[in-house]
């Protein structure tokens, strides 16, 4: 714990009326808000020389602190990490080809391997990483979440490592083995009877009662630093800069850190604009495709963004991305508003086929929400969303290994035998056109 706390690194600007708070134990001295007007959503803004960054970026990463001098962590002796956040960039030619057979289009489709993560392999390590890292240079040794579950779990793990107690606030459908993952570290589970909206009030009400600190979600400061990277990460991995950038969304951490990113090094790469965000909720639980669709057909009047609707107890197969309530659409809609971009629906009924394609085509097994993201990508072809020459990024965020229920339905090549007259040895190309077909069946 570092008890100086003057420092000059970097300041948190309140995104509505600019008050300055100066360091992060202000910042949970006054309850992660604005003590002007009360906004949970402050940046943090890093008074450095960004001149350095290109050297920086040309250089290999083991992990997302790599970019150490644009963290809002004072000494690096605080740092826990396993590695997180520098995950590869992979070129996906099944895509490629089925974009050119199909549509005529030349296009170079590049996933972001967030699935390899060193913590807990998921989208949500390196936001766990930096928490874990910032409480222990503050001092803080208790914390809650609420969570659908890999947030949940890359904090139960990363905060363990820093000796932090975390307590979590599952809803009631959250998946078992995340329960049991956070569970095993030796961390508190409350899981709650309710959606995810329900565990949130909870957990919001066990923060007030026990004064202790809980994470504020998808504006969290701490997640936005942390996620921002990949901005970094594409430039020093990409040979050209997304145009298109498709992610399954539930709260939309991903989009607004991508924005906070590039307008944070604006100054160094003046060129740089939002890929046109392209994002994806599973028809199980699509609030924001809803409000998407509804603003779409009313041509998007002023303040659309304001109106969504929420969905209270939603029935998904991909209780990931289970957010009914959709308290971040205003900020996250127009953003993929003023990038060109769009909400698109996946079926539930279309993501085991997708998931056995990856795997079979790429050898990539992908969790259910990652699933979500790669069926968008069919969705974004069907509706002439990707145009000829453009590159797209799809950000996978989870393997399979916390949906074991979802991986089972994979199997298709098994037989039952009771001698050996049963068995045959098989040619692995006949597979290709039935897992093709599976995904393109309407
Ligand atoms: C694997 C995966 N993909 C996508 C998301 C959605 O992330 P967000 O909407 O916060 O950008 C999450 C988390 O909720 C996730 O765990
Ligand atoms: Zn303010």
């Amino acid at each position: 714990m570092l008890r100086i706390k003057i420092q000059h690194k970097y300041h948190l600007t309140c995104t509505q009326c600019r008050h300055v708070t100066p360091n992060f134990w202000t910042w949970f001295e006054q309850e992660q808000q604005c003590p002007e007007c009360g906004s949970k959503h402050s940046e943090v803004w890093y008074n450095r020389r960004y001149q350095r960054l290109p050297r920086l970026i040309n250089r290999s990463p083991t992990s997302f602190w790599h970019y150490f001098p644009f963290l809002p962590l004072l000494r690096r002796r605080h740092i826990i990490s396993k590695g997180e956040g520098a995950v590869p960039v992979e070129r996906w030619p099944f895509l490629e080809e089925f974009a050119k057979k199909k549509y005529g289009l030349d296009i170079h489709v590049h996933v972001y391997r967030n699935d390899l993560n060193g913590g807990t392999g998921t989208f949500k390590d390196t936001a766990a990483s930096l928490a874990a890292s910032l409480f222990n240079e503050i001092g803080i040794d208790q914390y809650c979440i609420a969570s659908t579950g890999n947030s949940a779990t890359a904090y139960a793990k990363y905060l363990s490592l820093a000796k932090v107690n975390c307590s979590v606030f599952m809803p009631e459908d959250a998946i078992k083995t995340s329960e049991a993952t956070i569970s095993s570290y030796g961390q508190q589970v409350f899981r709650v009877m309710g959606d995810y909206a329900k565990a949130k009030e909870i957990a919001a009400g066990y923060a007030r009662l026990h004064n202790i600190p809980m994470s504020t979600g998808n504006i969290d400061p701490i997640r936005i630093e942390a996620k921002k990277t990949m901005v970094f990460e594409w430039l020093r991995q990409m040979d050209k800069f997304p145009d298109v950038y498709i992610q399954a969304v539930s709260g939309g951490t991903g989009p607004i850190a991508i924005d906070k990113g590039i307008r944070e090094i604006k100054q160094v790469y003046p060129k740089l604009k939002n890929p046109r965000f392209l994002l994806v909720q599973s028809d199980g639980c699509d609030p924001m495709v809803q409000a998407w669709e509804n603003a779409e057909a009313e041509g998007f009047p002023e303040g659309f963004e304001k109106k969504y609707p929420t969905i209270d107890n939603p029935k998904t197969e991909v209780p990931t991305l289970a957010t009914g309530n959709p308290a971040t659409y205003p900020i996250v809609a127009k953003l993929v508003k003023a990038s060109g971009g769009s909400f698109l629906r996946a079926h539930e009924k279309k993501l085991v086929p997708v998931g056995k394609l990856a795997a079979y085509e790429q050898k990539v097994i992908p969790g259910p929400a990652s699933a979500v993201s790669i069926a968008g990508f069919f969705v974004a072809l069907r509706k002439n969303l990707i145009k000829n020459e453009e590159t797209v990024l799809l950000n996978i965020g989870e393997g399979p290994n916390r949906a074991p229920y979802f991986l089972e339905q994979m199997i298709y090549t098994s037989h039952n035998v009771h001698n050996v007259d049963e068995c045959a040895p098989h040619s692995i190309g006949d597979y290709r056109m039935q897992l093709w077909n599976e995904v393109m069946r309407d």
